[in-house]
């Protein structure tokens, strides 16, 4: 009874010139393992789960590419959304199509994009929580020991006195820096890892209870289930779903919201510098990936080229040095949430 949604649709923009619009960071082998990342969470997810019960959710302009990176996905578990509506949207959609294959599923909702490090205790920790869902009408979120005010990340207030899994007090998405900084000082609070695990009458539930509109909306979608009519139906009424994130349309407001600290080492690969972070350093602490480097006084850059080129540093500090194609980005790492902005400039100009 055990599935997966995989959440494959985001751009990962911070990380241009290699994720594009065109080719998002998943699909690409970020850490050099030779692996692209979509690739490396599909096999990590298949430890526990049937390969067939993993659904690929993403926009249908990376239908083909999803089918040729992942060759044990059949075109069944592709469910391509032919807008972008963040995640809410897609979450519910793929849940109503699992629940009509079997009305009994428990599922993991997992990005495509993370960094986890030590596999087998990332699996307990699914085996945990997949057994509790099964058991309690219950959302579950494994949760990460913060160690900064990262303002990107949903923060999840828990009560100490419970079990091992622990009842979630308050769920708050993204807060201002200040609040951040209050949550940490005050200690029990965890990241929200964006890996959730509850089981698909749960998870509907939770819908029709806090977004009707939505749930209405694809409850008609799916009368047409299985035949042509539903993907017409998709096509035409996907676009006017809310676009509107999980953590926001869900975890926020549900009541029955559970948190497991996980005890693997989790890195969400939201830029450069993180990972830089994650990868190994040479002596000089410069990250290499795909390129051949000649360094003197230069330390602390994240290097990557697009066909390992031999690349000649001097006298560089905490640099971001990365190409692809026609574009070089040379740019200090501690500006680096400013990519995003910069590639806007890029395309407003070229
Ligand atoms: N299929 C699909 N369609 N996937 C999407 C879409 C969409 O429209 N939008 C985003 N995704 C995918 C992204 O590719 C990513 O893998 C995942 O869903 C989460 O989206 P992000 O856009 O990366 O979310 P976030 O980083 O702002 O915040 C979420 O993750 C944080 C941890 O990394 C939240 O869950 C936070 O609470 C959490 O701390
Ligand atoms: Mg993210």
């Amino acid at each position: 009874n055990y599935y997966a949604i995989l959440m494959a649709g985001g751009v990962g923009s911070r990380f241009w010139p290699v994720s594009t619009t065109e080719f998002p960071k998943q699909f690409h082998d970020m850490l050099g393992t030779g692996e692209t990342l979509i690739q490396r969470t599909f096999s990590r997810l298949s430890k526990i789960i049937p390969k067939g019960n993993i659904f690929i959710l993403t926009n249908e302009r990376y239908n083909d590419l999803v089918l040729e990176q992942l060759p044990e996905a059949k075109q069944r578990q592709v469910v391509t959304e032919p807008a972008m509506r963040n995640t809410a949207p897609c979450i519910l959609y793929a849940s109503l199509k699992i629940q009509k294959e079997n009305p009994d599923a428990v599922m993991v909702v997992a990005p495509s994009d993370h960094w986890i490090e030590d596999e087998d205790a990332f699996i307990r920790n699914l085996r945990q929580s997949f057994e509790a869902c099964s058991q309690k009408d219950i959302l579950m979120t494994l949760g990460i020991q913060p160690t900064f005010p990262n303002t990107g990340y949903g923060y999840i207030q828990y009560n100490k006195e419970t079990d091992a899994i622990k009842k979630v007090a308050q769920f708050t998405e993204k807060p201002n820096y200040e609040t951040a900084k209050q949550f940490l000082d005050q200690g029990n609070y965890l990241w929200n890892a964006g890996i959730f695990i509850w089981s698909t009458k749960s998870i509907v539930k939770a819908f029709s209870e806090f977004q009707k509109e939505m749930t209405a909306l694809f409850d008609k979608g799916l009368e047409m289930y299985n035949t042509t009519k539903e993907s017409d139906f998709i096509e035409a009424n996907y676009p006017l779903a809310e676009n509107i994130s999980i953590d926001y349309a869900i975890l926020e407001n549900a009541e029955n919201v559970y948190v497991l600290p996980a005890t693997f080492d989790w890195n969400d690969l939201g830029t450069w510098g993180s990972l830089y972070d994650k990868l190994d350093k040479t002596e000089a602490k410069n990250a290499i990936v795909n390129a051949r480097v000649l360094s003197e006084d230069a330390s602390g850059n994240m290097i990557r080229t697009s066909g390992d080129k031999i690349v000649v540093v001097d006298g560089l500090e905490d640099y971001i040095i990365v190409d692809k194609e026609e574009v070089l980005l040379i740019y200090p790492k501690k500006k680096e949430q400013d990519i995003k902005q910069v590639l806007k400039k890029v395309k407003d100009t070229y």
